[in-house]
């Protein structure tokens, strides 16, 4: 199987649905990669999903490159990209270029960003550098404090048509695909229909030419809230308390672990141990 890469992912506009989703670790990579996922986003909800931060502002540039590094790891032939986090592309375009390029160092083929025509400035100089870039409009969540919350965008036809004009705007600089999170599902047709890149849905309906959602959302591994979008296809966390319950009871009831969970010694081993560790002579050492 050939390596997909951004040019083989904006190729796939109009052609085939590509198949999305977050990964921060070796063995969910290559779960992921074995189902066919055509891009791991090493998203910065590991700060929420996996880390146990209250929002994604808590990720930072060494977290984020160390999971990147483990999801490179399991050597995928999804295209691995790289979420900027908050703070990594907002100070300057050379220390936007310098974050990027510890992704690239680390396995990434390519990063994501939040906003539009703010970041228009940085994207250019990413693709500058020959750094791939993926867009994200609509709800981003590192924009939580100053939006007030997680909530659906261009609900108005304001900014709706605003988000149509970023998504242009974004894609004429050159980005080679799109994520669309939560806005409503025609607007994310109209945006799908209005530009030549992929757009990549989350929460966004069934028009985008792609969906994601969080690893751990799809396989139910998570205790939380579970947002309207996301559809579960397993329930990980029972599955998982249900099996630690057994092993506990186990260990308890002196079940596990068994004859053949164990090493064995050669007898004639053992036997010299054991008489080995005999006391040796009962008379000398009462003697002394
Ligand atoms: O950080 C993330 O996981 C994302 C998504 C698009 C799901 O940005």
């Amino acid at each position: 199987m050939e390596k997909i890469t951004a040019p083989s992912i904006l190729a796939q506009k109009g052609q085939k649905k590509i198949k999305m989703i977050t990964a921060y670790d070796t063995p969910s990579a290559q779960i992921a990669d074995k189902a066919g996922a055509d891009i791991i986003l090493v998203g910065d909800s590991l700060a929420t999903v996996i880390l146990g931060y209250e929002t994604t502002l808590s990720a930072t540039m060494d977290a984020m490159i160390h999971h990147t590094a483990a999801v490179a790891r399991a050597k995928p032939h999804s295209l691995v990209v790289g979420d900027m986090p908050w703070l990594s592309f907002h100070v300057s375009e050379e220390e936007t270029i310098r974050n990027a390029a510890r992704f690239i160092h680390a396995g990434a083929q390519a990063v994501k960003l939040e906003g539009g025509r703010k970041r228009l400035n940085v994207i250019k100089s990413l693709l500058n550098a020959e750094i791939p870039v993926m867009g994200h409009l609509g709800l981003t969540p590192q924009s939580f404090y100053n939006t007030g919350g997680y909530k659906v965008q261009g609900k108005t036809s304001k900014l709706a048509m605003d988000l149509v004009e970023e998504a242009k705007i974004l894609s004429n600089a050159g980005i080679f695909a799109l994520i669309l999170e939560c806005i409503p599902d025609k607007l994310a047709q109209i945006i799908t229909k209005s530009i030549n890149i992929p757009t990549i849905g989350i929460g966004s309906g069934p028009y985008c030419d792609g969906q994601v959602l969080v690893f751990h959302d799809v396989l139910g591994l998570n205790f939380g809230h579970i947002p309207k979008f996301v559809r579960p296809y397993a329930n990980f966390s029972k599955i998982g308390v249900d099996a630690l319950s057994k092993f506990f009871a186990d260990i308890e009831s002196g079940k596990f672990p068994a004859d053949n969970e164990s090493y064995h010694m050669d007898k004639a081993i053992l036997k010299e141990l054991t008489s080995s560790l005999k006391p040796k002579n009962k008379k000398v050492a009462n003697l002394s």
